[in-house]
């Protein structure tokens, strides 16, 4: 039995499955799920993540953190926890660029939230170097000291439902089956969704996503009440904005989302306006979304290369591909987006100042 015959199995008993169940299942499915059994990130993998680019990625957020405890008092015991932290080495980039801030390391209780138990094996080969320990969810992050908190690429893993503004009005776009019975998208009648313009064209797909907004309010909440920061960083929307944006990737090639469930990555566009009005909802203060271009030059990014090209004169060519792949408009720079999180009434973190 693979997913998609456990899925044809349960459609045809019980009926179509929204499209985040479906999503749901493809990523996390204890049997058969993505993340559960197969995860594969880095070139040889699915998909390629900006800390897989360039070792200069996570050096600069590394420095971010680093900047935010200074600017907490370097408090001597804080949490430094991410979420969704792939095969570490985000994390790896981040603590070795943060011992540049004496103490810091020393005082971090490093905290990994991640649901795959194969890349868990990964982190901790990873970080073998490190004292750190692992939590399923955000209610790890006690309040019993500030932190700082980062993810990259995990707010594309939660689920969206799909809406479509059709001339005679609005439905929800599910999975379902066709008449041979295979996997297919068909559409169910409903109600105006979530902060849906009445006027979109019909034909167009709104996204509303819950599991973000959940996620946020309970980051945010969490932020409040113990200090410190979080830094959320993904590629999608700045503003509201329609469109299907439901993507399967299996080796670095975009397939159908329903041809192969549970053995391609699966992701919808963070939905940053729905984020941050759910932190600010939980009583955050919020500041971006920036491009990710502005944010990694503001932070040093071309400093940063150019210092690393000086001492690998050899590798020049190289790092100045990976600046333009974090950077340049066309490639990470425009469609990546970073925003943080913080309790009320602090001063903007680095690279989050209103310009
Ligand atoms: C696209 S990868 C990003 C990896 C890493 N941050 C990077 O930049 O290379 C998504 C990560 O989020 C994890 N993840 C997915 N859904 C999650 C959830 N609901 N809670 C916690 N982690 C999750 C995955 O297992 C994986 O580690």
């Amino acid at each position: 039995v693979s997913l998609k015959a456990r899925l044809q199995a349960e459609i045809a008993a019980s009926g179509p499955i929204s499209v985040a169940e479906y999503m749901a299942r493809c990523l996390h499915d204890p049997e058969y799920g993505y993340y559960a059994t197969r995860p594969a990130i880095g070139a040889g993998g699915d998909f390629l993540t900006a800390p897989m680019v360039s070792q200069m990625f996570g050096e600069l957020v590394g420095l971010w953190a680093a900047q935010v405890w200074i600017n907490m008092g370097s408090p001597p015991s804080f949490r430094f926890a991410e979420a969704g932290p792939g095969d570490g080495t985000l994390m790896a980039d981040m603590l070795r660029a943060a011992r540049l801030a004496p103490g810091f390391v020393e005082a971090a209780d490093i905290v990994l939230v991640e649901t795959s138990a194969p890349l868990r094996r990964k982190q901790a080969e990873r970080l073998a170097d490190h004292q750190v320990r692992w939590a399923d969810g955000l209610s790890a992050l006690t309040p019993d000291r500030p932190t700082i908190f980062v993810a990259n690429e995990l707010l594309d893993c939660l689920p969206a439902l799909q809406f479509v503004r059709t001339l005679q009005g609005w439905a929800e776009r599910r999975v379902g089956l066709s008449a041979d019975g295979e996997l297919v998208f068909g559409l169910t009648p409903t109600d105006l969704p979530e902060n849906a313009p009445h006027d979109l064209e019909p034909g167009l797909v709104w996204e509303v996503s819950p599991a973000q907004a959940m996620f946020a309010a309970e980051l945010a909440a969490r932020i409040c009440a113990s200090g410190g920061a979080a830094l959320l960083i993904d590629y999608g929307r700045a503003a509201p904005e329609a469109g299907d944006t439901l993507q399967a990737l299996l080796g670095h090639e975009k397939v159908d989302p329903l041809a192969t469930p549970g053995e391609a990555d699966l992701t919808v566009w963070a939905d940053f306006p729905t984020v941050l009005t759910a932190a600010r909802a939980a009583g955050a203060q919020t500041f971006g979304p920036v491009p990710q271009s502005t944010f990694l030059q503001r932070l040093g990014l071309d400093q940063r290369a150019e210092a690393l090209k000086r001492s690998r004169p050899d590798h020049a060519d190289v790092i100045e591909r990976q600046r333009l792949r974090l950077a340049a408009p066309e490639e990470m720079g425009q469609l990546f987006k970073v925003a943080a999180i913080t309790p009320p009434g602090v001063p903007p973190p680095p690279g989050l100042e209103r310009s």
